[in-house]
């Protein structure tokens, strides 16, 4: 990533537009005073990139290796690239006098890769499996795309080198890409188009799969089965199952807490279902609250346990982006709907 404008860059510049060099350097010691490397780095920073890995080697027993998101196509034909690598870069030897280098475009999940291989002086190949490429440059074997080059041009670049090279060959696996934006990883999402579909179609008293409030309602009913079928198995009702976990969770409760605590489920557990629970050896009432007994803790934990289970296998369909997202938006949907409804986990007063 570059930090700062050089004079000869400005001088280039200045030839390309047929710009007065007089004009574009007064331009330029303008902005100095103004300048600040950081605001240029963010500024820099909104410009969402990719990610790659740069290989290359001297000789074949010394794979050298930086992450760089400076990558960019140049040319169709002949087909060129570029990159550009900081003068401080302990790779930079090998770069410059190898005449190859291998361009890796990360996947989605390559982040511990790309943060491995942008810590200097490390021995970044350890447990990396790699072959030596047409021209000798390392070869991942993991990338989303791959590009192995000759380095056919170096420019000077203020305190970076860029490298052009001529690719000999490539190949793309099309996978979701890893990208950098504003100092931090990102993932690609296509956007959606900007209407957003209803899904009901009142007139003709239907609707479809894309009525948002069904799928949200399917999606409960059917991720509930597992554990409605576990409540059945141990003779528990709904009422009984939330007080207990409520109660396993939060320690002694008071009937108005659990009144409070149930209320988003729509049920509204009395004095009788306590004592009744009480009878049953479920809860244990002391100075009134109650707690649970040692049969209740376990069947809440089994139940717990089928409930995580059935919810690891589901994640495991998802990126952890995904589920965060899903999260966020599940926490908005329950607070925006809940207003007089207590918050997602009331403490026992
Ligand atoms: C996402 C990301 C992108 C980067 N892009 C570049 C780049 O384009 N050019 C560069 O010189 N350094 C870049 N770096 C920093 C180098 O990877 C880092 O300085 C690395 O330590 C250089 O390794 P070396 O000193 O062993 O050669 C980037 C780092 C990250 C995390």
């Amino acid at each position: 990533m570059t930090d700062g404008f050089s004079l000869q860059m400005l001088i280039d510049y200045a030839e390309t537009c047929s710009v007065d060099f007089a004009d574009m350097l007064a331009f330029s010691m303008m902005n100095q005073d103004s300048f600040s490397t950081l605001e240029f780095r963010n500024a820099l920073g909104s410009f969402a990139t990719g990610v790659t890995v740069v290989t290359t080697a001297l000789d074949t027993d010394c794979p050298v290796g930086v992450t760089a998101s400076s990558f960019n196509s140049v040319s169709l034909d002949p087909p060129l690239v570029l990159w550009s690598l900081a003068k401080t870069s302990q790779s930079l030897t090998a770069f410059r006098d190898s005449g190859h280098f291998a361009i890796h475009v990360l996947s989605s999940n390559q982040e511990l890769l790309s943060n491995r291989f942008a810590r200097a002086g490390e021995n970044k190949f350890q447990d990396v499996v790699w072959e030596a490429g047409t021209l000798g440059s390392p070869v991942l074997r993991e990338y989303s795309a791959k590009f192995e080059c000759k380095t056919v041009h170096q420019y000077e670049g203020g305190d970076h080198i860029i490298f052009v090279g001529e690719v000999v060959t490539f190949d793309h696996r099309d996978h979701a890409p890893l990208l950098f934006h504003a100092g931090k990883y990102a993932e690609s999402r296509p956007k959606v188009a900007a209407e957003i579909i209803s899904g009901v179609e009142l007139e003709q008293g239907r609707f479809t799969e894309d009525f948002f409030l069904y799928l949200l309602s399917r999606s409960h009913f059917q991720t509930s089965r597992p554990t409605w079928e576990k409540l059945a198995e141990l003779g528990l009702d709904q009422v009984e199952y939330f007080t207990i976990s409520a109660a396993a969770i939060n320690g002694p409760v008071t009937l108005d807490y659990l009144q409070a605590a149930l209320q988003h489920t729509g049920h509204d557990p009395d004095q009788a279902k306590l004592d009744a629970m009480v009878e049953r050896h479920l809860l244990i009432e002391q100075d009134g609250a109650y707690g649970p007994s040692e049969r209740a803790r376990e069947d809440f934990l089994e139940i717990l346990s089928v409930a995580k289970a059935y919810e690891d296998d589901l994640l495991e369909h998802f990126s952890a982006s995904e589920i965060a997202e899903g999260k966020r938006i599940l926490k908005k949907i329950i607070e925006l709907s809940g207003e007089a409804i207590p918050p997602l986990w009331p403490r026992p007063q």
